[in-house]
């Protein structure tokens, strides 16, 4: 373990003790199945867990080098990569619950969660029940004798909101159960939610820990006991993460800190500007003071992180146009990569969720997800600043806001 080291060197380093050849670059292992000398040797690498020279559905080099950095960085003792967030998120919750258990998850949180836990665990029999992250009190009540896992979000998708992590471990232990934090918006670098006692530690890899949207990965990280729980599920679910992708997540998480100090810093200044702007009417970001939650985002978080959402002043026509004055933000699902995107909330989840839903969901007709990248601060402004309108302004503006 590297755990007295920093992210920065984290991400460089913590993998080195796994590196079998003297290439200062890691080899890819792009193999389904490695060689056994013996029956005796094949049998101990099929039964033993955790191996990551059996076969690649069980593990590989690659995955145990991306878990060894992301485990250091979450500061815990180990971790387990999927091919996708999702995957991540299944192997945990399978693992957690049977028949008869119950799962407490955030009203407001990624759909895709919903979804899962909606869809496919309520009708296997597990009951769910979805709370406002930011009053404690309701995860006191939904609290019961048959709660495996407290599943949470921080900061959430697409709104910002806080939870107060330390809280929710603490009420949850009481109760026996387990607790997930998703820490996809705000990566390792800027929160570890298992140094406020959350058992386990999610991430969308395809995300900021790949950073280059050129990969779907998902992570999970905690305990030995909790990983080696969980590991089983995965392989008996099929989840085997490809080795090329692994290779490009480590790859990625190698500049993890230097982006998500950027991305961080852009959010931060783009928030502000678009606060200060009479065509915007709301920003929703943790970094800003006018945040319900700021102080509680500033006790548990380092910086805000890249995520913010913000609505046009207006009707629903505006977003078009908008959408169409940019140059430099794309149009794009998913996030944490190097370039900005955006996404038009109402038009993602349209097809998935009806107007009630989406009104129970906070998500108003004008409201536009961003994920700011690591382009030049003053050039993003003036991307922005052009597609509302006020050209000339923007740079301006951004003077008063500079870090
Ligand atoms: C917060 C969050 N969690 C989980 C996921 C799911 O991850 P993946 O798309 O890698 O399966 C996403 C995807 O957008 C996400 O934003």
């Amino acid at each position: 373990m590297m755990e007295s080291k920093r992210p920065e060197t984290i991400v460089i380093h913590a993998d080195a003790p796994l590196q079998s050849t003297s290439a200062v670059a890691p080899p890819i292992f792009q193999t389904s199945t490695f060689k056994a000398q013996t029956d005796d040797e094949y049998l101990r690498l099929a039964t033993e867990p955790r191996n990551d020279r059996f076969y690649t559905r069980y593990g590989n080099p690659n995955h145990s080098q991306v878990a060894a950095v992301v485990a250091q960085l979450e500061g815990t003792q180990d971790a387990l990569i999927f091919p996708s967030g999702m995957a991540a998120l299944s192997a945990a919750v399978m693992a957690f619950c049977r028949h008869g258990d119950h799962v407490i998850a955030q009203q407001h949180m990624y759909a895709g969660t919903h979804k899962l836990l909606e869809d496919i665990l309520r009708p296997l029999g597990v009951e769910c029940t979805f709370v406002d992250q930011t009053n404690l009190a309701e995860f006191a009540r939904a609290l019961c004798d048959r709660t495996r896992l407290v599943m949470v979000e921080t900061p959430s998708n697409p709104l910002m909101k806080i939870t107060d992590l330390q809280a929710v471990a603490d009420l949850a232990r009481e109760h026996g159960a387990a607790t997930l934090a998703d820490n996809t918006f705000a990566t390792p670098i800027n929160q570890r939610p298992l140094d406020f006692g959350i058992d386990i530690a999610m991430h969308s890899a395809t995300k900021y820990l790949g950073g280059h949207s050129d990969v779907s990965a998902g992570v999970l990280a905690g305990r030995s006991d909790v990983i080696e729980r969980i590991w089983p599920y995965g392989v008996k679910l099929g989840f085997a993460t490809n080795a090329f992708d692994s290779w490009l997540l480590l790859r990625g998480l190698r500049t993890l800190a230097l982006r998500v100090e950027r991305q961080s810093h852009n959010a931060q200044a783009i928030a502000a500007f678009l606060a200060s702007r009479p065509q915007i009417s709301a920003v929703h970001y943790p970094g800003l003071k006018s945040h319900a939650q700021h102080e509680l985002a500033a006790r548990q978080m380092r910086r805000f992180g890249g995520m913010l959402s913000f609505e046009l002043a207006g009707t629903s026509d505006r977003v078009e146009p908008f959408i169409r004055g940019l140059s430099l933000i794309t149009r794009a699902t998913s996030l944490g990569g190097v370039e900005s995107t955006l996404v038009h909330q109402s038009a993602m989840w349209r097809s998935l969720m009806n107007d009630g839903q989406l009104k129970a969901a906070g998500i108003s007709p004008t409201l536009i997800r961003l994920s700011t990248g690591i382009e030049h601060i003053d050039d993003l402004l003036d991307d922005l600043g052009r597609a509302l309108g006020t050209r000339g302004e923007a740079r301006l503006a951004q003077t008063n806001v500079r870090l």
